[in-house]
């Protein structure tokens, strides 16, 4: 039987960072993953760019049922400690859009660069190991993984959400948090694609790949500015991510199709100046042609021309341009999901130092919890951010 100062469980964003930080910090360490190489996720994101900060983390941007308990960590370790360390490494980066900070070349920066940590901090790293048990005696852990078993009095709970599952990603964190008596929150897939019932999707199908730039609504009120994407499933692109998180089955999103023009003044002016012109090429100058013809096809908008166009109808046609009514039918689920809503509860966890209030020696960091970002880096910056934190108490 091995004996470590701490164990963490899952080689991903938040279990490298912490295992880092905590090795560099003298303890002796042991990083387990089941998969066959550490930070998988970290290569896949931000389209292999790894958006791995915003430059405008808030703790507002976090979705959880305990809003308070992500300021903390995120106030002590900062997307500019962060942007520190990266530099540190000569990665360059750029910012695309709304603060999101993408690697110039590849994610496999950031995968390197917290592997390079690790071996600062003499970590273990054991992967394609599964854990087997996890029993607690007395202050000692014992994990029992295939082909060793290994011990510790600080167990660090890293496995992430449920999404992507041909990832690595696994329900074994909240099966640990039940073990121990933690409540763990109902989950559900976040940052994720619409799915649409096939009366409007069918029309919409012949869309896929156009993208608009938008506002959309929750029925929470929660307001994104960003493009939707039509796609052969439904609905998709950075506006539909966003509001995903916010989103209940049955309830209907309220979509802005020309959030930067008044088509009220518009089509006043257009009427004036052009009366025998089709609605149908009026519309097209403001959106592409396509979604004017579905639109047309669904019977949102008349086959008239301008000077026929009555006040009702034009009326209930900007009604559904800037106030598009959509119920989607559901999400593609886990499997495109960007995130995993809910987890363990974070009322069970210190915000210092996300050890469990009522089991010493175990915690909790990264997605696995209840604390879940908006797209654009937040979610990787909560991972480095409560491993920090964490970290700091092995
Ligand atoms: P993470 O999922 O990274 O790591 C968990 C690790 O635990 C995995 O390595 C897994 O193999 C391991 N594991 C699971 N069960 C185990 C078990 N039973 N035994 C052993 N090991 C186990 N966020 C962001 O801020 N910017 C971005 O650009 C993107 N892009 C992006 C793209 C895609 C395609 C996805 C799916 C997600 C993103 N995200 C993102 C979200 C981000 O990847 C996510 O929030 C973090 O990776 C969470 O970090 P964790 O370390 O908590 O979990």
């Amino acid at each position: 039987m091995e004996r470590f100062d701490a164990i963490v469980i899952g080689a991903g964003a938040a279990g490298m960072f912490c295992a880092a930080m905590a090795g560099q910090a003298g303890s002796r360490v042991l990083l387990i993953d089941n998969g066959k190489k550490p930070g998988r996720k970290i290569l896949m994101s931000g389209g292999g760019r790894c958006n791995f900060t915003n430059l405008y983390v808030e703790p507002a941007a976090y979705l959880s049922q305990n809003p308070h308990f992500c300021k903390s960590a995120l106030a002590r370790y900062t997307q500019w400690d962060f942007i520190d360390l990266v530099g540190k490494y000569g990665i360059a980066w750029h910012e695309k859009a709304l603060g999101q900070l993408f690697c110039d070349d590849s994610a496999q920066q950031i995968v390197d660069m917290l592997v390079k940590e690790c071996e600062k901090g003499q970590v273990s790293l054991r992967l394609r190991s599964d854990v087997l048990s996890v029993e607690r005696q007395h202050d000692e852990y014992i994990v029992q993984l295939n082909g060793a078993t290994v011990t510790t009095t600080k167990l660090v709970i890293a496995s992430g959400g449920l999404s992507m599952p041909g990832l690595g990603a696994s329900p074994f964190g909240y099966k640990i948090a039940e073990q121990f008596g933690l409540n763990v929150l109902p989950t559900r897939a976040g940052l994720v694609p619409f799915t649409l019932h096939k009366p409007l999707l069918e029309p919409l199908q012949t869309l896929s790949g156009v993208s608009v730039p938008s506002v959309i609504t929750a029925q929470d009120g929660t307001v994104f500015r960003e493009s939707l994407l039509f796609t052969h499933r439904g609905l998709s692109g950075p506006a539909v991510l966003q509001i995903s998180s916010y989103w209940q089955p049955g309830e209907f999103v309220t979509i802005n199709l020309l959030p930067d023009s008044d088509p009220e003044s518009f089509l006043n002016e257009q009427r004036t100046a052009h009366p025998n012109q089709s609605l149908k090429n009026t519309l097209a100058q403001q959106l592409p042609k396509r979604l004017v013809e579905c639109l047309q096809q669904l019977g949102q908008i008349p086959d008239v021309t301008l000077k026929q166009l009555n006040a009702r109808e034009q009326q209930a046609l900007v009604e559904t341009l800037t106030a598009w009514r959509v119920q989607p039918n559901g999400t593609e689920g886990y499997r495109t999901a960007e995130v995993t809503l809910g987890g363990v509860d974070t009322r069970e966890l210190s915000s210092r130092t996300m050890e469990a209030r009522n089991v010493p020696g175990l915690y909790f960091i990264g997605e696995v919890m209840d604390v879940t970002g908006w797209l654009g880096g937040y979610n990787f910056q909560w991972a480095w951010s409560s491993a920090w934190a964490c970290a700091q108490e092995l």
